[in-house]
């Protein structure tokens, strides 16, 4: 079941590479004699920032949520710019997908909208497993509250081995951040990082256990195992991004509206609780999907953006559509809280 992490004639299908992330490729590839078929990986950083990594396939625009799916799927035709890459594989061959960036319950960000949707994207794992074009896959995930993007959604028997940086509900912890005049967050980073996090400790840590460790040798699952029980950070990442940002009455605009809403919804007193609910592990966010995403875009068309930091807040929106709301009455409710 477990995939080492060592790859050989590793055939590199670029999506978006961080600086930092340039790491990544040089600790994957390594000459080892017993791979089977190809080896491929895709690395996504969401992030819209760090335009000049030269080795990027797809940037700026073109690192889309639907570019995305056309390269895990091997679909040029459903690809928009970029240099045209994708994940050609066949039933043989192994593919590793590593995605960093800022995530919420059940969304994962892009560059530019729309976001990838856990409904979505499992959907296209999905389709990529019936393809027959992939003997096994793994997919490290960094994000905040990135179970949610796999718990209740990946199916059983696809050969798919995910490890997210949080549960369905956890922040994922920054580190190698540095803003000026204050102390070092987590580890300091190298000189002329300033105001950013280089690194968070669920990918700092397998990515600095894969330079120490003989690969060829240790399994994903050891590695795991080695992690779970970390300590938790001294920085949370969403903490860490809000330092970045200045948009404080952004986000308190933000905070209320979703509130206010919920309050209308279902009452005062039960309005925050009803949004908080966490579902019980193996529970999808949501049943309904398409319920959730028009429940953001109807609140950003009354409120505005829901912003990155508002991520947090789909959860919210999904328990709305979990407690079966119709689309005219969180229109409603959207349209008297945001149209004063
Ligand atoms: C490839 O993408 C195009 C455009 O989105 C779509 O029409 C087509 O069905 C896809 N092909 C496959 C094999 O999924
Ligand atoms: C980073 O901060 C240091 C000290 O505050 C400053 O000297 C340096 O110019 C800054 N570098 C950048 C790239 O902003």
């Amino acid at each position: 079941m477990f995939v080492k992490i060592n790859v050989a004639s590793f055939v590199v299908a670029l999506f978006v590479v961080l600086v930092e992330g340039s790491n990544v490729i040089e600790s994957i590839v390594e000459d080892h004699e017993h791979s089977i078929g190809t080896q491929w990986a895709v690395l996504v950083a969401g992030s819209s920032d760090w335009y000049n990594y030269r080795h990027q396939d797809y940037t700026g625009k073109y690192c889309n949520a639907q570019n995305f799916y056309g390269v895990i799927l091997g679909n040029k035709s459903a690809l928009t710019g970029g240099s045209g890459k994708v994940v050609n594989s066949g039933p043989n061959d192994h593919i590793f997908i590593y995605y960093a960036d800022h995530g919420g319950p059940g969304v994962i960000d892009m560059p530019i909208e729309p976001s990838i949707y856990a409904k979505d994207l499992n959907e296209v794992l999905k389709k990529k497993h019936a393809s027959r074009t992939y003997k096994k896959m793994v997919f490290y995930m960094e994000a905040c509250d990135s179970g949610s993007m796999f718990d209740g959604l990946l199916n059983e028997g696809l050969n798919i081995y995910v490890t997210t940086a949080s549960k369905p509900d956890e922040d994922s912890w920054a580190t190698y951040c540095s803003f000026s005049g204050e102390p070092c967050l987590g580890e300091c980073p190298p000189k002329g990082f300033n105001n950013t996090c280089l690194g968070d400790l669920f990918s700092v840590s397998w990515l600095e256990n894969s330079d120490l460790q003989d690969r060829r040798v240790e399994t994903l699952e050891k590695q795991y195992q080695r992690f779970q029980d970390a300590p938790e950070g001294s920085t949370r990442k969403s903490e860490a991004y809000r330092k970045l940002s200045e948009a404080i009455s952004e986000r308190e605009h933000v905070d209320k509206s979703v509130k206010h809403i919920g309050q209308i919804l279902f009452g005062v007193n039960n309005g925050p609780e009803v949004l908080n609910i966490v579902r019980p592990a193996g529970q999808p966010l949501v049943d309904d999907w398409d319920c959730l995403k028009s429940f953001v875009k109807i609140f950003e068309s009354h409120c505005g953006s829901l912003t990155r930091y508002g991520r947090k807040h789909v959860r919210g929106f999904a328990n709305m559509c979990n407690a079966g709301i119709q689309r005219d009455r969180m229109d409603a409710a959207a349209k008297q809280t945001c149209s004063s």
